[in-house]
């Protein structure tokens, strides 16, 4: 897809086909998080894959948002280093977002649906995936071939109008 279409492409999807994602597909989608921008460019994230259905369904216990990520083909846990202090953990968010958005992108323009979710319960993710102690789960990607159908470019998005959101010059 073009950009433009793959970003108006792009929406949340829960439910997946079983079809599985191509190899170098999931590694295009990685590397799109891996050279997402950050602050002083730090690159606060790790990326650990989770395929194992027996594992996704185990991971999909980490919030109660996160059902989807049972019947999701792949799961990204998005991990940061434990940090402390206010402004390293809110420039960490920024960037984990940053990173997820742009897996979402690429993952879009394959057609690939993705689902994000709270990484909330820790021990969940050190059982599942053994994350460390110097790190915590921020956030799941799930991805998958949305169930629905291919992924076209939205015409009505649900989100506040342009005008409102937008202030040229001044509020
Ligand atoms: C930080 C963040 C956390 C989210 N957490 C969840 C979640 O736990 N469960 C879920 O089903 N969706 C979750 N979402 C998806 C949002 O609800 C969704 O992106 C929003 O409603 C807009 O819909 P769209 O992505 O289809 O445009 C999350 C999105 C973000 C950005």
């Amino acid at each position: 897809m073009e950009t433009w279409d793959a970003y108006r492409a792009r929406r949340n999807v829960r439910e997946f086909s079983t079809t599985a994602i191509p190899s170098e597909v999931l590694d295009q989608i990685l590397e799109a998080g891996r050279r997402a921008p950050s602050a002083n460019n730090r690159q606060p994230w790790d990326f650990v894959v989770v395929t194992e259905r027996a594992a996704l369904e185990d991971l999909s216990k980490v919030w109660v948002g996160a059902g989807h990520v049972a019947r999701s083909a792949a799961t990204i846990v998005i991990a940061t280093p434990v940090e402390n202090g206010a402004d390293a953990m809110s420039h960490a968010e920024f960037d984990l977002g940053q990173a997820t958005m742009a897996m979402a992108l690429v993952a879009a323009d394959h057609g690939i649906g993705s689902g994000h979710a709270l990484a909330h319960d820790q021990e969940v993710l050190r059982s599942v995936i053994g994350l460390p102690p110097t790190h915590r789960g921020a956030y799941v990607l799930a991805l998958g071939f949305p169930s629905a159908g291919p992924l076209h470019p939205i015409e009505r998005l649900d989100r506040r109008p342009f005008d409102e959101v937008v202030h040229w010059h001044c509020w």
